[in-house]
């Protein structure tokens, strides 16, 4: 991974506002003295997001979602650290130097560039009068010009090797430019991968171009497809099509359609519905599952309308569920797929079948009605086996709603179904669903605790108060948090939570403790009286938990002499205790 120093993410961070920065993915408006929006994290109808401009911080009072500009960055577009950093000196202006040292970083920026490169020679090919026939192919398709344009398609030429004389003229080497799958090599000849087709960047999550698929468009003898092979750039398990362009449309309609083809994924978001990703296919691997996990939103599987569409539906549909994610499924009639329902049925009716998407577990109890005659006792018996096969690591509700209703339908005596499937129900592998936390009840102690470590990151002054009066916590994370904040302090003569964040990240769990204070007390500062309020609560609990300690060891303790020293301790700190209550 690329490597960007210390400061420079520092001045990146102190460049750029905040407000802004979420401004330019989410309506942002003022409220008091801080700004609100609406929090694209969990499924809010009022803002909740409240944006610190003062602090430099973002606090979600629902979800709890919190942290500085990266991190917001990180969640919106689910990427790592270093990209969200990138992202956000982009945004600003801010020229970034990438660490010249990491060689990786500059084979990965030259591949991207060769790519770029060569989607910008097919861009030009399709505007050429020489795309002529792809661009006349694409508009009975009911690909537009402006469509063309938003996905960047191009056109390869029927020549044998005009894009590798090009990049070779732009000094790139032979062996990168086959690395990357764009041309091949037979003997001493060279020939382009791509000819003649109309050619479809795909693009890896950050939207950068990885590969190509280029499809024909004369009645040829040839692959209707053929796509970029895997490179070191272009998994193919690690891609969704469109995921980039669709992002920002994800998040605003909190939910995502998921279509086979690529064209499926052009033609749907033509079509003004832009929240659509493709698979290429029907196989969805487990790093593209967590890519779905991090958007946290529900899926509408949306596969092509065949046996193999089907089946993936079911599979896929359970993989999905399985990983705690909402997902609801449509199965088109009278079309293969997305793009031939809208040809033959219009916007409309592609949306009306997209608003009465099936629960995943309604299709499920359908499907397996298939080939089955269920006045058959031995079908009936199967399918339902296969229903409490289906539902047994649901909760109780849903599967006491499922025996009640099969229990009607087919006249079976619920209790009978309820008992079959308690036998099923031992190997439950259930998952907990992701889901927005409920706030926990904290006690005094551990909400002081919290106060006092997010006092120290955000006014220095604090920090010589908890050093003079406390000096350390008992629990082990907020120990080693304490003591982070008086090094960072030390080392940068200052400190506040939106650069304190970054130094931290490393620690997952110290990260994820920092911007939870931050979750919690973002609405306001804390004074410095409520700051040596929370001390005292602190040392009393720390003076009873002795105190507790020594009667434990009074009661046991056989040695009489012992006994009386531990007494004589004992009132000594209980005098402390009272002391301390009188304040
Ligand atoms: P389809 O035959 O359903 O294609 O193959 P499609 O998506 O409807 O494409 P159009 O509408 O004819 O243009 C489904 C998927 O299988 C892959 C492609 O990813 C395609 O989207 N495929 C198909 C290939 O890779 N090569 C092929 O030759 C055919
Ligand atoms: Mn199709």
């Amino acid at each position: 991974m690329a490597y960007i120093k210390e400061e420079e993410i520092n001045v990146i961070r102190q460049s750029a506002d905040i407000v802004d920065i979420i401004s330019s993915y989410l309506s942002v408006s003022k409220k008091g003295r801080n700004f609100v929006a609406v929090c694209p994290f969990h499924d809010d109808h009022s803002p909740s997001l409240v944006i610190s401009q003062e602090k430099q911080i973002f606090n979600c009072f629902t979800c709890r979602t919190a942290g500085n500009v990266f991190r917001f960055v990180m969640l919106y577009e689910n990427v790592d650290f270093v990209t969200a950093v990138k992202t956000v000196a982009e945004k600003i202006g801010y020229h970034l130097e990438i660490d010249a040292s990491s060689n990786k970083t500059n084979d990965f920026e030259k591949e991207l560039g060769l790519m770029d490169l060569a989607k910008k020679y097919f861009v030009n090919n399709i505007n050429t009068s020489m795309g002529s026939d792809a661009k006349e192919y694409l508009a009975k398709r009911g690909i537009t010009e402006d469509i063309i344009k938003e996905f960047e398609i191009g056109l390869s030429l029927p020549n044998k090797d005009n894009l590798y004389q090009i990049l070779v003229n732009k000094n790139y080497s032979l062996e990168d430019i086959e690395s990357l799958g764009l041309v091949n090599k037979y003997g001493l000849n060279v020939y382009d991968t791509f000819q003649n087709r109309i050619m479809i960047p795909i693009t890896n999550l950050n939207g950068a171009v990885v590969g190509f698929t280029g499809r024909i468009f004369h009645q040829e003898d040839m692959a209707k497809y053929l796509n970029t092979k895997e490179t070191k750039i272009f998994k193919k398990g690690h891609i969704l099509f469109n995921y980039h362009n669709a992002l920002r449309y994800i998040k605003e309609q909190r939910q995502v359609i998921i279509v086979e083809g690529n064209m499926d994924a052009i033609k749907v978001s033509a079509s003004g519905i832009k929240n659509v990703i493709a698979l290429m296919g029907v196989a969805l691997s487990n790093e593209q599952i967590m890519v779905l996990k991090k958007l946290r939103v529900p899926i509408i599987l949306m596969l092509d309308n065949d046996d193999a569409g089907l089946d993936a539906t079911v599979k896929l549909g359970e993989l999905l569920e399985k990983s705690g994610l909402e997902v609801l499924v449509v199965r088109l009639s009278g079309a293969k797929d997305p793009d031939e329902y809208i040809e033959a049925f219009g916007v409309p009716a592609f949306e009306e079948v997209i608003k009465h998407a099936l629960k995943f577990l309604d299709f499920k109890l359908e499907y397996l009605k298939q080939n089955k005659n269920l006045h058959n006792m031995e079908d009936l018996i199967k399918y339902l086996k296969e229903v409490l096969e289906s539902v047994k690591d649901k909760d109780d509700l849903t599967k006491e709603v499922i025996i009640t209703k099969i229990s009607k339908d087919y006249e079976v005596d619920a209790s009978v179904l309820r008992k079959a499937l308690g036998k099923e129900n031992n190997s439950s592998s259930h998952l907990p669903p992701v889901e927005v936390q409920a706030p926990q009840k904290k006690s005094r102690y551990s909400l002081a605790t919290d106060k006092i470590l997010f006092g120290m990151m955000d006014n220095p002054a604090y920090i010589s108060i908890y050093k003079n009066r406390l000096g350390y916590f008992k629990e082990k994370i907020e120990r080693m948090l304490a003591s982070e904040i008086v090094y960072y302090n030390n080392e940068h003569g200052s400190i506040n939570v939106a650069d304190f964040t970054n130094f931290i990240r490393d620690s997952k769990e110290l990260y994820e403790k920092v911007n939870f204070l931050v979750s919690s007390n973002i609405e306001r500062g804390i004074t410095e009286e409520e700051f040596n309020n929370c001390i005292d609560i602190v040392l009393d609990e720390y003076l009873k938990s002795e105190i507790r300690e020594i009667k434990e060891k009074i009661k046991n303790e056989l040695d009489v002499n012992k006994k009386i020293a531990l007494i004589a301790k004992l009132t000594e700190l209980k005098k402390g205790s009272v002391e301390n209550e009188g304040n």
